[in-house]
């Protein structure tokens, strides 16, 4: 399908898109016995049955490049109190698991205390413009004990929730 609609600028489709908020998530795999880890916040729920989900990924990403031959994947939604898990996985894609507490989960590098955790693996990817969407079967899912709400990307920033009275 074209776009037949004037142009749009990409500084005000960054300004408005940033209204809309996402989940920080940290996509996961293990690939040729080396941890693959990238910051994700287009992660998204898409069919019940089959139980489905996938997310957005910039088609130039180097770990992106890792991650659509991985056999596993983990998505790990990073928690409010997480937003230095966030950052540590936006060094250098060598370095990003360096430090944290992580374990092999089903094949997926698994971060501690996260708000949930889901093994996928691929189902399609899919054109979408200038990224790729990965549509991957959810195969195991679960919320940790004592987890707590996850953090929010809005506006350029890390925001947490507040319950409205
Ligand atoms: C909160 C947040 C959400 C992000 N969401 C996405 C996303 O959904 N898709 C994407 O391709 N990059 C996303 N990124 C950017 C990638 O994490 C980042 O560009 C990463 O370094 C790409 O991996 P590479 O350096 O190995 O190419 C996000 C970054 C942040 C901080």
């Amino acid at each position: 399908m074209s776009n037949e609609s004037a142009p749009v600028d990409p500084q005000h489709f960054r300004q408005v898109m940033g209204q809309v908020p996402t989940c920080v998530t940290v996509v996961t795999a293990l690939v040729d016995d080396v941890p693959q880890a990238m910051v994700i916040g287009s992660f998204v729920s898409v069919s019940l049955d089959p139980p489905l989900a996938g997310f957005f990924c910039t088609i130039t990403s180097s770990t992106w490049g890792e991650l659509r031959n991985a056999d596993v994947l983990g998505v790990n939604v990073l928690a409010a109190d997480q937003i230095d898990v966030s950052n540590a996985c936006m060094r250098a894609p060598d370095e990003r698991l360096d430090g944290l507490d992580w374990t092999l989960d089903g094949g997926a590098p698994r971060i501690a205390n996260t708000s949930a955790w889901i093994r996928m693996t691929h189902n399609q990817i899919i054109d979408a413009g200038d990224h790729e969407f990965a549509l991957c079967n959810v195969v195991e899912m679960s919320i940790p004990a004592n987890a707590i709400e996850p953090v929010i990307f809005y506006g350029g920033g890390y925001r947490t929730l507040r319950p409205q009275d």
